[in-house]
């Protein structure tokens, strides 16, 4: 099965899988739309998007917002969140592995709860990366292994779980502003309820 069928498969319901209001520590830590340089909009990424709900809360915040997922009725339901709040959303049925990203562009690039393993991972973070302005902000939050005997979300493979030592390598060419393992309540949708084990990022690129 192809990961845009496994999603679809999980999308048909009518609700939000996710919900529709961000997750917490993106909100908490995304900074009202100030573009790094001051001549151009201030733009965001947010691939493996889902339903929408970040990229609109992002575009709410004021930036000029692009998102991508595989599966095609994520997307029809992130744009019509968007249209419910009277926001744009560039939003994209694609791959994150083929779907053209433009390096040094964005001002912020959020990834919420994308694993993948390790080869794909390390390439996928390299892209992510290098979409980001210089003084651009990456944020992420992620499951690690503590997440596998519990039941709010997430894969059940150890080799796709993040860690805030394997993070800190990662980012060495970054500013780290925050990295913490948390043992936290999720309250996302009816696929994310629930006690979860996560890491959060926040670094900017130097
Ligand atoms: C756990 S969900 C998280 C969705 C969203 N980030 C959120 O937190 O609401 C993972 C998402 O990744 C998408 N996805 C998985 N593999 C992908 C790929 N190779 N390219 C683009 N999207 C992908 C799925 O369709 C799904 O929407």
């Amino acid at each position: 099965m192809s990961a845009s069928e496994f999603w679809n498969e999980r999308y048909q319901i009518k609700d939000y899988l996710f919900g529709v209001e961000p997750n917490d520590f993106i909100k908490a830590v995304t900074p009202k739309a100030a573009a790094v340089n001051d001549d151009a909009p201030p733009t965001a990424y947010a691939p493996a998007d889902g339903e929408g709900r970040n990229g609109v809360f992002l575009a709410r915040m004021g930036y000029q917002v692009t998102t991508v997922d595989v599966a095609n009725l994520a997307v029809d339901k992130a744009l019509a969140l968007a249209e419910h709040h009277g926001v744009a959303l560039d939003a994209h049925v694609g791959d994150v592995f083929t779907h053209p990203v433009p390096e040094g562009h964005f001002d912020i690039v959020t990834v919420c709860f994308m694993h993948f393993m390790p080869d794909d991972h390390q390439r996928f973070m390299t892209a992510m990366k290098a979409a980001l302005k210089p003084g651009g902000l990456f944020i992420m939050e992620a499951y690690t292994r503590d997440q596998i005997p519990l039941s709010s979300g997430g894969p059940k493979n150890p080799d796709m779980m993040m860690s805030a030592e394997q993070l800190a390598g990662e980012f060495a060419d970054f500013d780290i502003e925050l990295l913490q393992e948390t043992r936290r309540l999720l309250s996302e949708g009816p696929r994310h309820q629930g006690e979860a084990a996560t890491v959060q990022l926040l670094a900017r690129k130097t």
